[in-house]
């Protein structure tokens, strides 16, 4: 399958980065490259820029993307290692840090992946697929109280005791292995309403945060990458929902209090989609270091 994602806020994010010829950038969030090729166009043979994916097969795409360019190095890892990442390449200080968070639109097409509600396959949703930690797990292993909790809390789903319960009470049956299984029995408990969406769009939104781990390191992560930037580098920072809006705000905010008494400047740019009118606002922070 090919790897299709439209990359968003393209220009924006170029321009938020303030890229210099010589500096050192990183990509957080590679996928297919998107971002990464107007990040590495703009810099010079003495720039670099550092490619980081969890998913191996974003990694494999971005390299054969990008195999014009020799200045970049391509780290199949997690981003909230951040810090790691950079110390084992033993870069002390980057210009630039660009996270795009989520899931790209080829995860969610890849039948295989099992991210999505509208195709039929096992129940996985790993971003990184060495990971041993599947939906499947989730699914067939968390109490009714935990499922509950985590359709609630990431998927914002009304109607998540009723999928817990329900989920339980198949279980007992039979193990639940595909996502049409899945879907099927949201659907026998969700109401449709119109406006709302497809009814196993937030549990299915809430198991993938939930295997991938995607919003309790978030608050560290834009620590970190703050603490990774020099004086006057820039975070640019696209969200997707609420919960990751409300980490990067708060650890954006806790930064800028932080920072107050000493000098140099470093913006932070901030793109939150809104959900209904599926357009992005910014929100700029500056912080004194
Ligand atoms: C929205 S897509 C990025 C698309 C990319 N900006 C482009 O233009 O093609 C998000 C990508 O980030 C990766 N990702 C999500 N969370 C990650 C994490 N914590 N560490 C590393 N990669 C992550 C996903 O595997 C996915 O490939």
């Amino acid at each position: 399958m090919e790897f299709n994602h439209k990359s968003v806020m393209l220009k924006e994010c170029i321009e938020g980065l303030n890229i210099k010829p010589e500096g050192i950038y990183v990509d957080g969030t590679m996928g297919g490259a998107g971002h990464s090729k107007e990040i590495v166009k703009r810099i010079s043979e003495k720039g670099l820029l550092v490619g980081i994916d969890r998913d191996e097969e974003a990694i494999c795409v971005a390299k054969k993307r990008l195999e014009e360019f020799s200045n970049v190095l391509y780290v199949h890892d997690n981003h909230d290692n951040i810090k790691n990442i950079l110390e084992n390449l033993t870069i002390s200080e980057v210009d630039g840090i660009l996270l795009d968070l989520g899931v790209s639109s080829y995860q969610l097409d890849e039948k295989n992946r099992g991210f999505s509600y509208r195709l039929d396959s096992e129940l996985d949703m790993r971003m990184d697929k060495t990971q041993k930690f599947t939906a499947k797990h989730v699914v067939n292993k968390y109490s009714e109280e935990e499922l509950a909790r985590i359709i609630f809390e990431y998927g914002e789903e009304r109607y998540s005791r009723r999928i817990a319960k329900k989920i339980v009470e198949q279980r007992k049956n039979k193990e639940i292995e595909t996502t049409e299984e899945l879907v099927n029995i949201i659907k026998s408990v969700v109401p449709f309403s119109k406006g709302d969406g497809h009814p196993a769009k937030r549990t299915f939104q809430a198991i993938r945060i939930e295997v991938n781990d995607e919003i309790k390191p978030l608050y560290n992560t834009i620590i970190d990458s703050i603490d990774c930037l020099k004086s006057g580098g820039r975070l640019c920072v696209l969200t997707f929902h609420s919960l990751e809006d409300r980490a990067v705000k708060n650890a954006f905010n806790d930064s800028v209090r932080k920072m107050y008494m000493s000098t140099w400047i470093t913006i932070l740019c901030l793109w939150s989609r809104n959900k209904r009118k599926n357009n992005y606002k910014k929100t700029n922070a500056s912080i004194r270091r």
